[in-house]
């Protein structure tokens, strides 16, 4: 049975946050003002176990829930990550399986991730340029480390996307660098709008570069852009192709908001479930799972969670900004 919350909207996505932790420090995310020594990580005895993420998982899955994505923090930092997408492909062998990663321990894993069902990996890289790769994501790695475990997901057929998010005069000028660079790899890029998540990354409407800023630097450049279909209502990105037949993907949630469908809910990584990304209040199922609640608790109380909510942010966002939100890297990108 599908169950809807209060405006019609089915729950087909989970986003599974699988640690809080992260190995860069990117200015728009995770600044480490803010995520230095003195910030209070995740205790390791809260974070949800395999079994008990896979618990989740299996009591959304009769309600037609098609896709999960693995994300944090950095998940390739979670030990045997593999370990919980071989539980979960056992679950069911047509869940789309995706993971959200910066790609810098990615090589070393893709094998065992891809053996164990993964079905498809996004990369987050800001930058093709070192000096602003390293200053957006304060971090001494390189893109070429990136690009290496980008190439590596191609040779062994995975489908893979690019997120760049995009902070206005930061990396504007990679925007065409990138588009060519995968665009000549057949690699879909998506431009995200710098976004107000959380409450320490010192958001400001100054550093958001509007999408449709960006789709006339690319008319200019390649002429004009073909809309796509999107495949699924509630996709997040607009995608676009150039007459070579290049994919760029906007995720505008600035300057266009798409919650009219978003279908997405998020599991943090201390098993709250979190109905939108700009929440400051999550439902607890740790508790449910480690009373040894049943299978039909779990699904009972993930029902009533999703057919109460009413959550629409991003077209709310113009009075709803001093809120205290909760921070992107808990919850799960
Ligand atoms: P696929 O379409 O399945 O490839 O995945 P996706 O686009 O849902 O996932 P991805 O992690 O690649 O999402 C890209 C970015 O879009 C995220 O990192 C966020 O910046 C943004 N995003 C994803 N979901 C939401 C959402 O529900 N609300 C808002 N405002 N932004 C979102
Ligand atoms: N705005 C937009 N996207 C963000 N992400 C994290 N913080 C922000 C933000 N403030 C997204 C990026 C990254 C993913 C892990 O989280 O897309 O690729
Ligand atoms: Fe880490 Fe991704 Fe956040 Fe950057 S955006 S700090 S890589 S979780
Ligand atoms: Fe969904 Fe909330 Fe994002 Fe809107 S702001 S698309 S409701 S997660």
């Amino acid at each position: 049975m599908v169950i809807e919350d209060v405006h019609h909207r089915p729950l087909l996505d989970l986003r599974i946050s699988v640690t809080d932790r992260c190995n860069m420090r990117c200015r728009y995310c995770m600044p480490r003002e803010h995520f230095d020594k003195h910030h209070e990580f995740l205790p390791r005895e809260d974070i949800l176990r395999f079994e008990e993420i896979v618990c989740v998982v299996q009591a959304m899955l009769p309600h037609g829930l098609r896709k999960v994505r693995l994300t944090g923090g950095e998940p390739l930092l979670r030990r045997d990550l593999h370990e919980l997408i071989r539980q979960l492909r056992v679950c069911s062998s047509d869940l789309d399986i995706a993971i959200t990663t910066n790609g810098l321990l990615l090589k070393k894993q893709l094998k065992k991730l891809h053996e164990a069902g993964l079905s498809r990996v996004t990369i987050s890289l800001d930058a093709l340029d070192e000096q602003t790769y390293q200053s957006m994501g304060d971090t001494n790695a390189t893109p070429s480390t990136v690009l290496e475990a980008i190439d590596a997901v191609q040779r062994l057929g995975l489908p893979i996307k690019v997120n760049t998010v995009v902070k206005k005069g930061v990396n504007e000028d990679q925007i065409l660098p990138m588009v060519k660079y995968f665009g000549q790899r057949d690699v879909s890029v998506r431009f995200i709008e710098f976004m107000d998540v959380g409450s320490t990354n010192d958001w400001n409407l100054d550093h958001v570069l509007p999408a449709e800023v960006i789709r006339s630097m690319l008319t200019d450049e390649y002429g004009t852009l073909e809309a796509k279909r999107p495949d699924h209502a509630s996709d997040v990105a607009k995608v676009y192709t150039t007459s070579e037949g290049w994919k760029i993907g906007f995720i505008e949630s600035i300057t266009n908001p798409f919650c009219g469908d978003c279908s997405r809910a998020r599991l943090s990584a201390n098993g709250s479930i979190y109905t939108c990304l700009f929440t400051n209040k999550g439902h607890d199922v740790r508790g449910i799972l480690r009373m040894d609640g049943s299978p039909a608790d779990i699904t009972q109380a993930i029902q009533s969670i999703w057919m109460n909510r009413k959550d629409r942010y991003s077209e709310e966002r113009s009075n709803q900004t001093t809120k205290i939100k909760v921070e992107m890297s808990y919850i799960g990108g």
